[in-house]
């Protein structure tokens, strides 16, 4: 077809852009989700405990991706102060993905085992006082919410219809994984487990 009937149709000018444009994008993005790389978790990777899975629930609840990051660039003042970067299999099993954009707060993806139970506690509950300047809010109110066994053994469920390999045996033993505790711990043990399955630097 002559160029100029398509520069003079803005129509056709705006069908034939989105089609070039849409085949640019699948070419990149298609072989990405057929990549072993992408696609399989990272040695070592399970879906998250009923716990954790409780505490990851409270995290998206309460925004903390708003301030904080979940992804470890390869820039090397990135791996220097937070550890390994990331890579795509560790977040096989993180639905929705928590990578964020917004560090108003540091990384987290590589928090786990860097501070004690205690001191998350303390921190969750009021930042201040442990880290005197810090603009965090708290969360005091997690300390006295009871986590709710059916809401995580509906959510595994679900998580199982999209694929994740939860057994029938992880799903039964949710109450007594959950029993007495409360928001707060999980949130901690949410935590705890960030970062567990990082490749080796
Ligand atoms: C308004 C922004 C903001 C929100 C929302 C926020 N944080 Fe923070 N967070 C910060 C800042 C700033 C720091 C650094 C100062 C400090 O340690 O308190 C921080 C530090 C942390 C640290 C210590 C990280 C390290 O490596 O020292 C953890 C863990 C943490 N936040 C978890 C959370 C969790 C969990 C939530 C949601 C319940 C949350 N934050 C919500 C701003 C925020």
């Amino acid at each position: 077809m002559d160029h100029s009937k398509i520069e003079k149709n803005v129509g056709l000018l705006a069908v034939l852009t989105a089609v070039a444009i849409s085949f640019g994008g699948l070419a990149e993005i298609v072989p990405l989700m057929f990549q072993a790389q992408t696609i399989q978790p990272v040695p070592g990777l399970k879906p998250p405990a009923a716990l954790e899975l409780a505490g990851r629930d409270v995290y998206v609840r309460e925004g903390c991706y708003n301030c904080h990051s979940q992804m470890v660039r390869t820039l090397s003042f990135e791996t220097q102060r937070y550890g390994a970067y990331s890579v795509a299999g560790e977040s096989v099993y993180d639905h929705p993905f928590l990578w964020g954009s917004k560090r108003t707060g540091p990384d987290l993806a590589r928090v786990g085992g860097r501070y004690s139970d205690d001191w998350h506690r303390v921190h969750l509950v009021n930042a201040r006082d442990v880290v005197p300047e810090s603009n965090m809010p708290g969360y005091p109110w997690l300390a006295n919410a009871p986590v709710d066994p059916d809401e995580i053994q509906a959510h595994m469920r679900g998580l199982r219809a999209i694929g994740d390999p939860y057994t029938d045996a992880d799903i039964a033993s949710v109450g007594s994984a959950v029993i007495g505790k409360t928001e707060l711990d999980a949130l901690v043990a949410y935590l705890q487990s960030l970062g567990k399955h990082a490749p080796k630097e």
